[in-house]
């Protein structure tokens, strides 16, 4: 078979794409089993927290495995090498999870008590919290790595979480929804809107905190003392 590539044309035999399928498949496996990894981790922690606080700090859960067309778009835009351990090492949100809790304290509580954990490993965190980006986004970014055993041994398998709240969680999806409807070019004025709405929305969390608290009273000492 015959694959333009970007310098010369490429010619691969039927049993080569194969092969490169089957590595891409495994590649990408192991992504899987870390998302889910993370994912019993979140469903312990939430059940947990419901059991022995009767209350629960997460609202919602999702996660996505990035496809290869995205993959191969980000490795053309950030310039990585096209062979597995390159991708490995340079794209660390193949397996990705959002964590939408209810209140700003809780998304820094679930942060915690993951990263907390002895078998996982904090490889970078972005407080967009404490400092939203310039647009108004807001969220907790950490790239954490949690061992997978698989037949051929352990590997250690990188996870994107993003913890942030409802009103983070809303304010970010309008924006990605306006972002790609004007193609990356979004007109001054409704960026300004947005940047306004960003606002709005933490001081609406904030409000929402204050009134959580006053319902419920302190945190439990338990999770204080962690
Ligand atoms: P990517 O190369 O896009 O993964 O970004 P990065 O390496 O600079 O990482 P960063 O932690 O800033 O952002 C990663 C992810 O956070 C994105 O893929 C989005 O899901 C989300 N994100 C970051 N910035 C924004 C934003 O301004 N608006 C929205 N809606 N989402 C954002
Ligand atoms: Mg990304």
């Amino acid at each position: 078979m015959a694959i333009p590539g970007d310098d010369a044309t490429l010619t691969i035999s039927p049993s080569e794409l194969r092969t490169i399928r089957d590595e891409l498949q495994r590649f990408l496996l192991e992504y899987r089993f870390g998302m889910q990894e993370i994912e019993t981790k979140i469903g312990i922690l939430r059940e947990e927290f419901e059991h022995t606080h009767d209350y629960n700090p997460i609202e919602h859960v999702s996660s996505r495995l990035k496809s290869p067309d995205s993959i191969v778009e980000k490795v053309a835009r950030k310039g990585i090498d096209s062979d597995f351990d390159s991708i490995r090492a340079g794209i660390t949100d193949i397996a990705g999870i959002r964590v939408t809790c209810s209140f700003v304290t809780d998304v820094y509580r679930l942060f915690d008590l993951l990263v907390r954990q002895d078998d996982i490993t904090l490889v970078t965190m972005k407080d967009y919290i404490a400092e939203p980006k310039p647009n108004g986004y807001q969220s907790l970014h950490a790239i954490i790595e949690v061992p997978v055993f698989l037949s051929t041994g352990r590997v250690e398998v990188p996870v994107e979480v993003q913890f942030r709240t409802i009103a983070m969680d809303f304010w970010a999806s309008l924006e990605h929804k306006i972002y790609y409807k004007y193609d990356r070019q979004v007109p001054d004025r409704l960026l300004s809107e947005l940047k306004d709405a960003a606002d709005s929305a933490a001081a609406l969390d904030q409000r929402m905190e204050r009134l959580h608290r006053e319902l419920h009273g302190p945190r439990p000492a338990a999770v204080v003392a962690i």
